[in-house]
């Protein structure tokens, strides 16, 4: 079964969340149990791309609207354990950023058509073609009504959304964009008087996952305006939850973290980063670390953030670490508390892979607040490096952490996004903290969590099954 993935993102190559670190992963842990996944992006401008090599394996001219783009699809030499194929459209695509401009729009649809014109005339084609989140959303749509892909309507086209939040939604004026379609389906492509990639997905894709199961059911009740058309597809719609990829997030092997240890030498292998990152942002090692790695986002609860901590740091004796960008607000407001709170706070604003991996390692909690988390991927980096997670119960930090007091707990969990909530869950983490035995036990207990790949890649390949 050869199944091609259809992604703005994938790790290492390009990573803004956790979607690239989701098609990094799943496609590998396809192969594993015998499917032929591959994978096709965007080539960006970026450090990665400019230190690999690539082989030319496909030219060509598509069009936009009335513009005309030479495009290359390029092959990546270096193995990452699945074909990773890139499409190069100068100027266009090739920019340092993956997401943020003007022409985002233009941008992803001629991606789309880029690599819906390599299908159409290679001699292999897929089986079934999975697209994720709205960036690829017109393939399903395209696949089955535009003219010229006529011959690849058979093809079962999935849907992953990672995230409701972001649908590509633009006007009108750009309906010359799309190749030539059955204009009867032109209600396909609408939501609410918008043309919306996202929605459109949902409508024309043969099934739609998301990445929890509590997420699937939170769709038809906030998603952003889809809630009525989630709710009227539900049928077609399947929470699969995501894994991780548990060779790269590994503290045995690790090679970003500062000691490498295992379930018999967590204690040792912690202390080690966390006296790492004390010394390199000034914080107290022999107090309790909060963490938190994200997004500065609405989404992320990051705007309570300033307020929470001011009041956490006054109350508390513990150190609080962010490493993050987003906001220009929120980072201008956690970074108005370095000063105040010097010795037991800091923050990065930015992001770098190296110094996450350090953080997953020597913190004692992770802070994930969330208003919205489709799955969510850092707490369960956080239980592999045996730190324990504080998280709000929604999406799928719902559905992957227990509070430690009830049965078989062993993070934090609160129900709203609150400065209170967060506040409350931080003076239970102070508490648990002080219980030195139990708290060891707990971190044997979180690194014990299995959640690779193994389990979930087998449910996308009976769905891939149900639809061939
Ligand atoms: C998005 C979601 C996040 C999820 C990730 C991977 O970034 O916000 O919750 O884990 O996609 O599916």
């Amino acid at each position: 079964m050869k199944v091609l993935h259809i992604s703005a993102e994938c790790f290492p190559v390009a990573k803004v969340g956790g979607l690239a670190d989701v098609v990094g992963a799943l496609p590998k842990y396809q192969k594993k149990i015998g499917v032929d996944a591959e994978v096709i992006m965007p080539f960006y401008d970026n450090n990665y791309t400019e230190s690999k090599k690539f082989v030319n394996i496909f030219e060509s001219e598509l069009d936009l609207g009335d513009r005309k783009y030479i495009y290359q699809i390029l092959k990546l030499k270096s193995k990452l354990g699945f074909p990773l194929f890139l499409v190069k459209i100068p100027e266009l695509l090739d920019r340092k950023y993956v997401y943020g401009f003007e022409d985002d729009s233009e941008r992803f649809i001629a991606f789309q058509i880029a690599v819906l014109d390599w299908v159409l005339q290679s001699k292999k084609k897929p089986d079934l073609i999975h697209c994720h989140d709205y960036h690829t959303g017109f393939v399903p749509f395209m696949i089955s009504h535009s003219v010229k892909y006529k011959t690849l309507e058979r093809i079962p086209t999935v849907l992953t959304i990672h995230n409701a939040q972001y649908q590509g939604q633009f006007s009108y004026d750009k309906l010359y964009l799309l190749p030539e379609f059955n204009l009867n389906k032109i209600g396909l492509l609408d939501w609410y008087g918008q043309i919306n990639p996202l929605a459109t997905a949902i409508k024309c894709a043969w099934k739609v996952t998301t990445v929890s199961p509590s997420y699937s059911e939170e769709l038809a009740i906030k998603s952003n305006g889809l809630e009525g058309l989630l709710l009227h597809e539900k049928a077609k719609l399947l929470g699969i939850l995501n894994g991780i990829d548990s060779k790269v997030w590994n503290p045995e092997k690790d090679k970003l973290i500062s000691k490498n240890y295992s379930i018999k030498t967590v204690q040792s292998g912690k202390k080690a980063s966390k006296n790492k990152l004390c010394e390199q942002f000034g914080l107290d090692n022999t107090k309790p670390l909060f963490s938190f790695i994200g997004r500065l986002v609405y989404e992320k609860g990051a705007d309570l953030f300033p307020d929470a901590f001011y009041k956490a740091l006054l109350n508390h004796d513990i150190n609080i670490l962010v490493l993050g960008s987003g906001d220009k607000n929120v980072e201008a407001n956690l970074k108005g508390l370095n000063v105040p709170f010097k010795g037991k706070y800091n923050s990065f604003i930015g992001y770098d892979e190296a110094l996450a991996h350090e953080i997953y390692a020597g913190s004692d909690f992770l802070l994930m607040p969330s208003r919205v988390e489709p799955c969510g991927l850092n707490q369960m980096y956080s239980l592999r490096y045996g730190t324990i997670p504080i998280v709000r119960r929604i999406g799928g930090l719902k559905d992957t952490v227990i509070d430690i007091g009830d049965k078989g707990g062993f993070g934090i969990c609160h129900n709203q996004t609150s400065v209170d909530d967060i506040l409350y869950s931080i003076g239970r983490a102070v508490e648990f903290y002080k219980n030195k035995k139990g708290f060891k036990k707990n971190r044997e207990i979180c690194m014990k969590i299995d959640h690779s790949w193994d389990k979930s890649a087998k449910e996308y390949i009976s769905l891939y099954k149900s639809l061939i």
